[in-house]
């Protein structure tokens, strides 16, 4: 075996610190607030459940200390946790963030926000993680959770990490194992494993907002399969609905929705629809009507039903943190479902609103939340769990209503745990070469953090892509956990083959790869949910004590058998180094394509291959090649 997973580590020795740690799992502490005066801890919903007490610790590691340093601003009190490790660590984590893989040096605020058009710069972005994973130059590994939900700046300095929240109380947890693998292991006993997805949400996607009227997503679906495209999914964003409008179809654009699944499921294409937290103040429209009968909006700090601008105009937001709020929600779907849609695409749920504080609602706005959440609090405390909350809300209704059939949601939004609920994706990236590499360390950065399924808008959503940005892309992206080509409304068309043939022949080669790894997804997926461990990992996860390899950003790993090694650059080389090893350049369509990643396989794995598909369901992966390195 690579790696020390079987080495021992003489590096414990009993806690200094006034933190009372206690073991809570095989290779987990939690700390307590020092300064609290609670007996019991708090725990979010980042949890799959509470996590087991053991009693107090005996033995912490030595290099990891925990500090905590309370202040307030304006009467509020705040924490300051300050958690030293080796200066030599790498650290990785932190969910969603676009930048190079690594994150020593970074500084980030967790605190969910839409941001059009996103870079390295961007302070935050739609989702929050307070987890940061570290790597020893041994090899081995450890892990930080912080266990609020409440917004918290970030920075990884050298050997320390600093978390200044604005919460008075909340448990840290420190994990520390032999290796990433076994990190990544545990983690998952606390947060939860990813459900295993439908195996159509694994095929290709094809997106853009929006298709519309019915004509053109039957256009659509028409050229993925006379071009032979391979395709699984079509996607209606906010286009669809009744002057956007969620639950509601525009009868003129969509005269006869259950006529056009139906035509689509015939085609083998799934359906995937957008629905926005955010419901039109309209009397008059029933998922507002209920709502207000349901008692389910937010409320401003005076009491009345809070209001703020999206899409449709004036909009209240639903209290998901209220479980009565989520099984009504919940409901709303069941016609959507009646008609045969498939999937469901949760957007917009920072929450964003364009004229609300910082392009959301006001942190005094009052949630009524229930005691497993904390009991009725304010929005600074519920904001950065609103989307994951959210999709909890969703999976559970979609789940309720379809029991016979594993749901697919999909999130912009979420906090860490929320993998348990919804996939997401990496929110309104640049149709930019510097975005086409963000695309790969941040799906792995996420992966790291819990979430396994994430891609990024394939082509970029902001921006005209060019033919090769758009190729290179589709070669990268089908090596994704979640592969969708989505784009803004503004852009010229992006489809496979809107650069004519050349554009179009890599596609197709891109997304065959894809279809041929089918029977290797599903196993990596089944892995991720009986582990915790990701399905795209980066190269030091093989070899994490070859140092060289902490800070490769343009190659990754499928699993523990094929690397991926990508050229996203216009011009250039893939950067990264090779691992150590054996390893076999691989193909898996008829011939070799420069603008697609290469494929290597390692010395001592076995690689199953199914055929050719032009969907998931076009026949059963019986048919196996098995590709023996
Ligand atoms: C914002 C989302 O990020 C984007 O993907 C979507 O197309 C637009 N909202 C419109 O619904």
């Amino acid at each position: 075996m690579l790696g020390p997973t079987n080495r021992a580590r003489p590096r414990q020795r009993r806690t200094t610190t006034g933190a009372s740690p206690h073991r809570v799992g095989e290779h987990a502490i939690r700390w307590r607030d020092p300064f609290s005066s609670r007996s019991a801890v708090r725990t979010t919903i980042a949890f799959e459940r509470a996590p087991e007490d053991h009693g107090p610790a005996q033995v912490v590691p030595t290099d990891i200390r925990v500090l905590w340093r309370r202040s307030s601003t304006r009467g509020a009190a705040r924490r300051t946790l300050r958690v030293s490790f080796p200066r030599d660590a790498d650290v990785y984590g932190l969910g969603e963030a676009a930048g190079p893989l690594r994150r020593n040096g970074r500084r980030l605020t967790l605190w969910n926000a839409d941001h059009y058009a996103y870079d390295e710069s961007t302070p935050s972005l739609y989702q929050s993680h307070p987890w940061v994973l570290g790597v020893r130059p041994d090899g081995s590994a450890f892990g930080i959770l912080w266990d609020s939900t409440c917004r918290s700046r970030v920075w990884c300095g050298p050997g320390v990490l600093s978390v200044r929240a604005s919460d008075a109380d909340f448990a840290v947890y420190t994990l520390d194992a032999p290796s990433p693998r076994m990190v990544m292991e545990q983690l998952a006993t606390l947060i939860g494993r990813p459900p295993l997805p439908p195996l159509w949400a694994l095929g290709f996607h094809q997106s853009r907002y929006s298709y519309y009227p019915e004509s053109e997503v039957r256009r659509i679906a028409d050229e993925m399969r006379t071009r032979r495209i391979p395709c699984d999914a079509l996607w209606l964003d906010i286009h669809y609905m009744r002057g956007n409008r969620s639950f509601t179809f525009d009868p003129d654009r969509f005269p006869d929705p259950a006529a056009l699944i139906a035509h689509l499921h015939g085609r083998s294409l799934r359906t995937v629809v957008m629905i926005d937290p955010g419901l039109k103040v309209d009397p008059d429209y029933h998922a507002y009507a209920s709502g207000v009968e349901n008692g389910a909006f937010v409320r401003d700090h005076t009491g009345r039903e809070y209001r703020g601008e999206v899409w449709p105009g004036a909009c209240a937001f639903p209290d998901y943190a209220s479980a009565a709020v989520r099984s009504w929600w919940g409901d709303l779907y069941q016609p959507l479902i009646s008609l045969g849609i498939d999937g469901f695409w949760n957007d917009m749920n920072e929450p964003a609103i364009f004229d609300g504080p910082g392009r959301t609602m006001p942190e005094s706005n009052i949630h009524l939340a229930d005691p497993e959440i904390g009991g009725p609090t304010t929005h600074a405390r519920i904001h950065n769990i609103y989307g994951t909350l959210m999709v909890r809300a969703t999976r559970e209704g979609v789940s309720r209503h379809r029991p016979d059939r594993r749901a697919f949601v999909l999130t912009r939004a979420n906090f860490l745990g929320g993998h348990r609920y919804a996939a997401t994706w990496t929110g309104d990236n640049s149709s930019t070469w510097e975005h086409l590499a963000w695309s790969i360390t941040m799906a792995l950065n996420l992966g790291l953090s819990g979430q396994a399924m994430s891609g990024p808008d394939i082509g970029g959503f902001e921006g005209n892509a060019s033919g090769t940005l758009f190729a290179r892309w589709m070669g990268i992206g089908a090596m994704l956990p979640f592969c969708r080509a989505h784009t803004d409304v503004w852009t010229r068309e992006h489809e496979p083959w809107s650069w004519g043939p050349a554009v179009e022949a890599t596609c197709r080669r891109a997304i065959l790869r894809r279809y041929r790894l089918l029977p290797f997804w599903y196993t990596l997926f089944h892995e991720a949910s009986t582990t915790g461990v990701p399905p795209v990992r980066p190269l030091w996860f093989l070899d994490p004590c070859d140092p060289s390899l902490r800070g490769a950003n343009d190659a990754f790993m499928l699993g523990e058998a094929l690397m991926v090694r990508c050229r996203v650059e216009e011009s250039g080389e893939c950067r990264s180094p090779m691992p150590r090893g054996t390893w076999r350049p691989l193909e898996l369509v008829e011939c070799h394509d420069p603008d697609l990643p290469e494929l290597w396989l390692r010395a001592g794995s076995i690689l199953p291959v199914g055929p050719s598909l032009q969907h998931t369901g076009e026949r059963p992966l019986d048919r196996l090649w098995l590709h023996v390195a």
